[in-house]
């Protein structure tokens, strides 16, 4: 099957938050809930207490950051960083650590990518082998190192080989596999409509839909539209929406207009890691979730957490190095002042982490700066030099 090319959904752009939302309200207003499904929801035969989701962010999504981030509650499915199959069964040792988890680390998805079919089904029975719960397949990187060996979001240009792929991966195992993309290639090709249709028939569990194409990366608008299309083109399959959501009334505005069944986060869990605890006191109608607010103990606590598992899993040299990427993230939200924010991007032992998180809690809240001091890091220039 080669999908049609180009539908052109993206007549009401929406806005983009790429800032903090300090003092924002957090809540939707009641009104904006009725009607709508809440709760839990069932994926691929798993119950899911939550329909919020965190989104793969890699370098990010590790196992230290999605078990601090379940330990604050709400977030309903968790994903690994897209792993390399091909890598993951040749093991090596990065792509073995990635997917290595922890009994607090339910419910997981793994998330791999590749272009070879037989690389992608023998991940998927390795996985399978290893007593992983559910699989699911990268079609939306727009990186080159992804794009250029045909993974990531090169294949929804290839209709015929991103069917055979997903096919072939659906059959090889018995779990519960997903698909994870962008609503095409660019404005031209958006495909994501036609994939998601014959996914399902192929017996794919779920779609989540990042509502840009490649051609966008991760500016521009988010189209609700292009979301809605991809909703109304299966039948039965929840599809989870993607994209720039960050703040309760976000996540309600996405699945109120595009009637998707459940919302992945990913940037906005890193800008406020108490998103899902709002996005459920506001499902629930609880009134403090417009001023809920973490307690100063919370939020270093928080910190010391997060830090703590890494060195759990990784030892102290690497923690204190991949830790740093975090203090710009968590500044603002955490009340770090700048001075110590900037010594959080520099640390160099457990013990001088501990000095800083005791400064941290001592001086908790003189931050004069409400936004974060850097955004995520990612690709820019013309997308065809990623
Ligand atoms: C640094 C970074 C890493 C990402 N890594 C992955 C990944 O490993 N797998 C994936 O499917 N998407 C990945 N994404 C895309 C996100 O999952 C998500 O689709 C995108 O950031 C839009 O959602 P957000 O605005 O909630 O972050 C990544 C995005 C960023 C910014």
């Amino acid at each position: 099957m080669t999908p049609e090319l180009s539908t052109d959904f993206s007549t009401s752009p929406v806005a983009i938050k790429t800032v903090f939302p300090a003092g924002e309200p957090l809540r939707a207003p009641a009104s904006s809930l009725d009607g709508m499904v809440t709760g839990p929801i069932e994926l691929g035969g798993r119950h899911l207490a939550s329909r919020y989701f965190l989104a793969p962010l890699a370098g990010y999504t590790h196992l230290a950051f999605r078990r601090v981030i379940r330990e604050i509650g709400g977030v309903g499915l968790c994903t690994t960083d897209l792993v390399q199959a091909s890598h993951l069964v040749s093991g090596t040792r990065w792509a073995r650590e990635l997917v290595q988890t922890h009994p607090s680390d339910q419910p997981l998805t793994v998330q791999i990518y590749g272009g070879q079919v037989r690389h992608m089904v023998a991940a998927a029975r390795w996985l399978e082998d290893h007593g992983y719960q559910a699989i699911d397949i990268n079609m939306g990187c727009p990186m080159a190192k992804m794009t250029g060996s045909g993974g990531g979001a090169r294949l929804m240009c290839n209709g015929d080989g991103a069917c055979q792929l997903v096919g072939e991966v659906v059959r090889a195992v018995k779990l519960p596999v997903s698909v994870k993309m962008r609503l095409g290639w660019d404005r031209s090709r958006l495909t994501a409509p036609l994939l998601a249709e014959e996914f399902e028939q192929l017996g794919v569990c779920a779609i989540t839909i990042h509502g840009r194409t490649r051609q966008q990366g991760f500016t521009g608008d988010v189209s609700l539209d292009g979301i809605r299309a991809v909703v109304e083109a299966v039948k039965s399959i929840p599809v989870v929406g993607n994209g720039d959501v960050r703040t309760a009334a976000d996540a309600i505005r996405m699945r109120r207009e595009t009637g998707c069944a459940a919302v992945a986060i990913g940037r906005g869990a890193l800008m406020d890691p108490w998103i899902f605890r709002r996005i459920a006191l506001a499902e629930a109608g609880d009134d403090s979730a417009v001023d809920f607010t973490p307690t100063p103990t919370e939020q270093v606590d928080f910190l010391r957490r997060h830090f703590e598992l890494m060195v759990e899993q990784h030892g102290e040299y690497l923690s204190c190095r991949n830790f740093r990427k975090f203090a710009a993230w968590y500044g603002a939200r955490l009340g770090i002042p700048e001075d110590l924010e900037d010594r959080l991007r520099k640390f160099e032992s457990v013990a001088e982490f501990a000095e800083i998180a005791a400064q941290i809690e001592d001086r908790h809240g003189t931050r004069t700066e409400p936004l974060p001091t850097a955004l995520i890091r990612t690709p820019n220039g013309p997308v065809e030099y990623w």
